[in-house]
């Protein structure tokens, strides 16, 4: 057996030494021909592993640069050096794989988050970029284990559909029809789809909800975690073109219900990184400050990352309904002064993401949940209130980000849901299966999506959304 090698992580949580070990990683940095610092990924910190003046010859000790890769066996013993409990005592250095110092695109040297998006397939080897995808997975594993523990089934919505859950039209299509115009026509002149691999017009999914409702009527509680994908040109630091969403449906929950669901889901979350991921979020919290250092002062936030994560975690979100909402933001010195670019004048205004930023970080101060929505700017599946005028809508905003979840109690009765499609021009005969559940013992129930990037970013600190998923697809760009 190869592997035989212990975790950086756990050699460097224990107190005890004077045992052999030998551990495997890349080097980050050598100094004085000596001393190696190695991560292999299991946590930001590196291991000190000392290469005795006289145990390695010339050409070995030349091989040793920073990105190479490297197996050393030795004794762990107490360190005298600063901010470890113990080293790596060498006995033996072998050279795994080679990395030629003059083309590594890492130096020892701090790098811009720019050029990192560039060399996405190397930046996993930052101390940034590892804490970021560790604290990544914690969610990940932290969603599902919330989850579990309520007796939901997980459910694999697909990717590919026919249906546009939305009804927004931000679609990628998938199709195995030549686009050189030699497809075969209708007689109007449209593409025939009956041509195409699945027979009809299909795209990538946008949402996993529409099937999701079904599984819940059954399972009662359900969620999904998958892709899910947008072809909206929105070329800003919160939108991606393939983002990963979590959407819980539950049957017999109403509004509050959900509301409820969604807070304790976040606080459950971001308290599980904060518990496992110390270090991690230690390290963002400080990068986040010397970010904000550069910044002018009016523009710093007022808590630093740990701060924020705490009083997230322990104080109630604020609830209040889209129509409080635009009185206070009418009212506002800011859309008095003209300080926003979209000014509030009417209810039924859709709100842009300065508004929510308003609300959020300069009103309230802490996530806010908006409520009851104009009908004409929310989806065509979500409940009609008595007023006639507003639906069950919930949106979460969180400080920094903006909305970081958008949910609703559903319109479950037949009657008014495909009235409601009708209005919207949603075609019901496509979503004949999702109206079957409206058909055959329909119930009140609730759900709600969460972005997973946009979670990312705020657990992380960091500002812009392709710095939170391995490999970011947006407009013009799907490197790697
Ligand atoms: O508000 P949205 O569009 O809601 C839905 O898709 C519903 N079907 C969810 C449900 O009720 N089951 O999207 C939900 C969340 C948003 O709040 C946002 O966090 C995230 O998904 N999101 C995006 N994240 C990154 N890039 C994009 N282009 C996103 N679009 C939405
Ligand atoms: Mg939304």
């Amino acid at each position: 057996m190869f592997n035989k090698r212990k975790k950086i992580n756990a050699l460097l949580q224990s107190d005890e030494a004077n045992y052999e070990a030998t551990v495997m990683g890349w080097v980050r940095t050598f100094r004085n021909n000596q001393f190696i610092a190695l991560n292999d990924g299991s946590t930001n910190n590196n291991l000190q592993v000392v290469a005795e003046l006289g145990l390695l010859d010339d050409a070995t000790l030349r091989r040793i640069t920073t990105g190479a890769c490297i197996k050393a066996n030795g004794h762990i013993v107490p360190s005298l050096g600063k901010g470890q409990k113990v080293e790596l005592k060498a006995t033996s250095i072998e050279i795994l794989g080679d990395s030629d110092a003059e083309k590594f695109p890492l130096q020892p040297k701090k790098h811009s988050l720019e050029f990192l998006r560039e060399n996405a397939h190397i930046r996993f080897r930052t101390n940034t970029f590892g804490a970021i995808f560790r604290v990544r997975h914690s969610l990940a594993f932290a969603i599902h284990k919330f989850f579990n523990e309520r007796g939901f089934v997980y459910v694999h919505t697909p990717i590919i559909t026919g249906s546009d859950a939305e009804g927004a039209g931000e679609m990628f299509r998938v199709t195995t029809l030549p686009l050189d115009g030699s497809a075969e026509k209708n007689e109007d002149g449209s593409i025939n789809y009956k041509e195409d691999f699945f027979g009809k017009s299909t795209n990538l999914t946008v949402s996993g909800q529409l099937e999701g409702e079904l599984a819940a009527m059954a399972f009662s509680d359900i969620y999904t975690f998958g892709p899910t994908f947008r072809a909206e040109n929105s070329n800003t630091t919160r939108h991606l073109a393939e983002f990963w969403m979590i959407e819980p449906e539950v049957a017999f929950n109403d509004l509050e219900d959900n509301m409820n669901l969604a807070e304790d889901f976040i606080k459950y979350i971001i308290r599980y990184a904060m518990e496992h991921n110390a270090d991690d979020l230690a390290f963002l919290s400080l990068r986040l400050e010397e970010e904000e250092k550069a910044k002018p002062q009016a523009e710093r936030s007022e808590m630093g990352l740990l701060e924020k994560l705490n009083f997230v975690v322990n104080n109630e979100f604020e609830r209040l309904t889209y129509t409080e909402a635009i009185r206070i933001l009418k009212d506002s010195n800011h859309n008095k002064k003209k300080k926003f670019q979209y000014l509030i004048e009417d209810w039924g205004a859709d709100l842009q993401s300065e508004h929510e930023r308003y609300l959020v970080e300069k009103h309230f101060k802490k996530p806010v949940i908006l409520t009851d929505y104009p009908k004409d700017i929310k989806s065509f599946y979500m409940r009609m209130n008595e007023d006639g005028k507003t639906v069950a809508a919930m949106d979460i905003l969180a400080p920094g980000i903006g909305e970081i979840v958008g949910g609703s109690q559903r319109e479950e009765r037949l009657d008014k849901l495909l009235a409601r499609m009708k209005e919207m021009h949603v075609p019901a005969e496509e979503l004949d299966f999702y109206l079957d559940t409206r058909r055959f013992g329909s119930c009140p129930h609730a759900g709600f999506g969460l972005g997973f990037e946009r979670l990312v970013l705020f657990v992380t600190g960091m500002t812009n959304i392709r710095d939170v998923i391995p490999f970011p697809r947006y407009p013009k760009s799907a490197a790697f």
